[in-house]
């Protein structure tokens, strides 16, 4: 479903649940850190793609907090959404959630946010249509994320000067 101007950040929002099993755990028996972020990347990838349409490249993962260890057994819900769009490249936000099965609790356990460069048939990056956020959180995320995307270019610029 399209909105006047552009795609709402419901129309590509992805939900994902796993259970995490003893494979993706480090030797203390929770979550290793690796496996959580390739599963956030591929949920971010995928709210990226539904977006615009196109072939999508991780261009950078940043703000990746772990709040909170994730047991093995624990269901795993990860959450990911657009929250902004610049010319070629979308913001991600990604929360994941962990449940305990047995008594229900749940709590944020890691946070993410991710940036996707959509490509045109030549691979080179190409514009991607606009993000309008509708209701008062994706409004919020949007501004939020527009400050995060300027301060990050800046970031990117100081590096490319420093290389
Ligand atoms: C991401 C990539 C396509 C950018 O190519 P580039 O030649 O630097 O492109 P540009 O300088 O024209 O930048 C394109 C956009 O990417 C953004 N970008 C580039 N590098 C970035 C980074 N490290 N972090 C966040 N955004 C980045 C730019 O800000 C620009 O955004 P905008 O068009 O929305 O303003 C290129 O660096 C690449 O292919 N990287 C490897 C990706 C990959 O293999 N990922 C892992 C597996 S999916």
């Amino acid at each position: 479903m399209r909105s006047e101007g552009g795609k709402r950040p419901s129309d590509s929002a992805v939900e994902a649940r796993y259970l995490l099993m003893p494979q993706q755990a480090n030797p203390y028996g929770t979550a290793f850190g690796g496996a959580i972020v390739a599963w956030i990347d591929m949920v971010a990838s995928m709210a990226a793609q539904k977006h615009c349409g196109k072939e999508v490249v991780t261009a950078g993962i940043d703000s990746l907090t772990f709040k909170e260890p994730i047991q093995v057994g624990d269901h795993v819900v990860l959450k990911a959404c657009v929250n902004y769009v610049s010319r070629t490249s979308m913001e991600v936000g990604v929360q994941v959630t962990r449940e305990e099965p047995v008594s229900g609790k749940s709590a944020v356990a890691t946070t993410a946010h991710l940036t996707f460069v959509a490509l045109g048939e030549n691979k080179r990056p190409c514009p991607v249509e606009p993000i309008v956020p509708e209701t008062e959180d994706e409004k919020r995320r949007y501004e939020n994320a527009k400050v995060r995307v300027k301060a990050r270019k800046e970031l990117l610029k100081q590096m490319k000067r420093e290389v």
